[in-house]
C-alpha cells in the first residue's frame, strides 16, 4: 500500500463511487491507496464537526434514559399483579429488550463519533429524568399507566432531539426517529389497555 504524505490528505474527504463501486477521494485517488488510519481521522474529523458537542449531549442524554426506562421496565415486569399479569408481564419484557436495543445502539452511535458514551450506574442515577417506579406489588393497569406515562415523556424529549439534530447531525437524528417510531408503537399498545372507549 502507498502511503501519502500527511500534507496530500485533503482536510475534508468526499467519498464518492465509481462505475466498480470503489470507493474514491474527491481528488480521483482511490481510497485503498491512502492510509487507513489518516482516513479514519480525517473523517472523523469530519464528522465532528463544532456543532458535535450538542449531538454527543442529546446521545448521552438519550442513552441514560434509555437504561433506566429498560431497568424499570424490568422491574415492572416482575412487580405486576392482577387479572392482566400475563398479558403486562410478557408485554413489558418486550418493552425492555427494544429499550436495551435502542441504548445499544445510541451508545455505539457515540463510539463512531469517537465519543466514549458513559452507561455507568452512577451516571444514570445522577443523570436520569425519569421518575422511579415505587416499590412493592403493583396493581396491572397502574403499571401499564405507570409505563405509558414515561414512554410519552420520553417519546417528547426525542422530538425534541431529533428536530435539534436535522441542523447538526442526520445519521444521530435518524437512529432518534427509529427508536421514537418504537417507542411510540410500544405506548399505542399500552395506552389500548386502559383507554375507556
Ligand atoms: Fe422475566
Amino acid at each position: 500500500m502507498t502511503l501519502v504524505p500527511r500534507g496530500m490528505i485533503p482536510r475534508r474527504l468526499i467519498l464518492e463511487h465509481d462505475e466498480d463501486v470503489r470507493p474514491r477521494v474527491h481528488d480521483g485517488r482511490a481510497a485503498d491507496d491512502l492510509d487507513p488510519w489518516r482516513i479514519d481521522m480525517t473523517m472523523t474529523a469530519h464528522v465532528t464537526s463544532p456543532a458535535s458537542g450538542r449531538v454527543t449531549e442529546i446521545l448521552q442524554s438519550a442513552l441514560v434514559e434509555l437504561i433506566d426506562l429498560s431497568v424499570q421496565g424490568k422491574q415492572a415486569h416482575w412487580a405486576v399483579a392482577g387479572p392482566m399479569f400475563k398479558s403486562v408481564h410478557e408485554q413489558l419484557d418486550t418493552i425492555v429488550d427494544d429499550l436495551r436495543s435502542a441504548y445499544d445502539d445510541v451508545a455505539e452511535r457515540m463510539a463512531a463519533l469517537e465519543v466514549p458514551p458513559d452507561g455507568r450506574l452512577a451516571t444514570v442515577i445522577s443523570g436520569t429524568p425519569v421518575d422511579p417506579m415505587p416499590s412493592g406489588w403493583q396493581v396491572d393497569t397502574d403499571v401499564v399507566e405507570r409505563m405509558l406515562r414515561r414512554l410519552q415523556a420520553l417519546s417528547i424529549r426525542l422530538g425534541g432531539w431529533i428536530d435539534e439534530l436535522g441542523d447538526l447531525d442526520a445519521v444521530s437524528q435518524d437512529l432518534l426517529i427509529g427508536l421514537r417510531h418504537g417507542i411510540d408503537k410500544h405506548a399505542w399498545m399500552l395506552r389500548m389497555q386502559v383507554r375507556e372507549g
